[in-house]
């Protein structure tokens, strides 16, 4: 499957015929892990990313860990600050990388991967839990609407796992 080019109103339609269609599938599914998998499934299917899944934080161990996902290998663990997971975590928000040879410590799990958009996955206390991460293997693939649907997204995946 090879990544989808849209332009921003048919990106903005997409998501917004997408998201009613994720809470559809995981509102009535309380395991997360089932639920990130399966958000990773229609997000991949919907787009073609390059790669979509999730890190989870493993508080204790100061460190994201691999989650669900879709697309090549990926490395297992990421420490906080690192890469732009690690540093999505610390700084508790979204980033979009339009070229991820700019970002500094950017950690290349596919020499493939050209740009990416991290979004966190926060809990009822608003803590973060966990990131969304999605690759292209194009440079500048993201922007505000990626960003804003993709917030809201993780907005509907934390109210599942209440
Ligand atoms: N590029 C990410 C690492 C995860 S792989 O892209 C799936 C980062 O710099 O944190």
């Amino acid at each position: 499957m090879h990544e989808i080019h849209l332009s921003h109103q048919d990106k903005a339609l997409r998501y917004q015929e997408l998201l009613p269609q994720i809470r559809f599938l995981i509102e009535d599914e309380t395991d997360l892990t089932a639920n990130l998998a399966n958000v990773s499934a229609a997000l991949k299917e919907a787009f073609g990313f390059f790669w979509v899944g999730f890190y989870m934080v493993r508080e204790h161990e100061c460190e994201l860990v691999l989650g669900p996902f879709q697309g090549p290998v990926a490395c297992t663990r990421i420490a906080y600050g690192r890469g732009v997971c690690g540093t999505a975590w610390k700084e508790g928000r979204s980033i979009i990388v339009d070229d991820v040879e700019q970002f500094p410590g950017h950690i290349a799990c596919s020499s493939l991967s050209r740009s990416e958009i991290v979004v966190p996955l926060r809990s009822e206390d608003g803590s973060v839990i966990g990131v969304l991460d999605i690759d292209s293997t194009e440079t500048g693939t993201f922007d505000e609407v990626d960003r804003r649907y993709l917030e809201m997204l993780c907005n509907i995946i934390c109210e599942s796992a209440k």
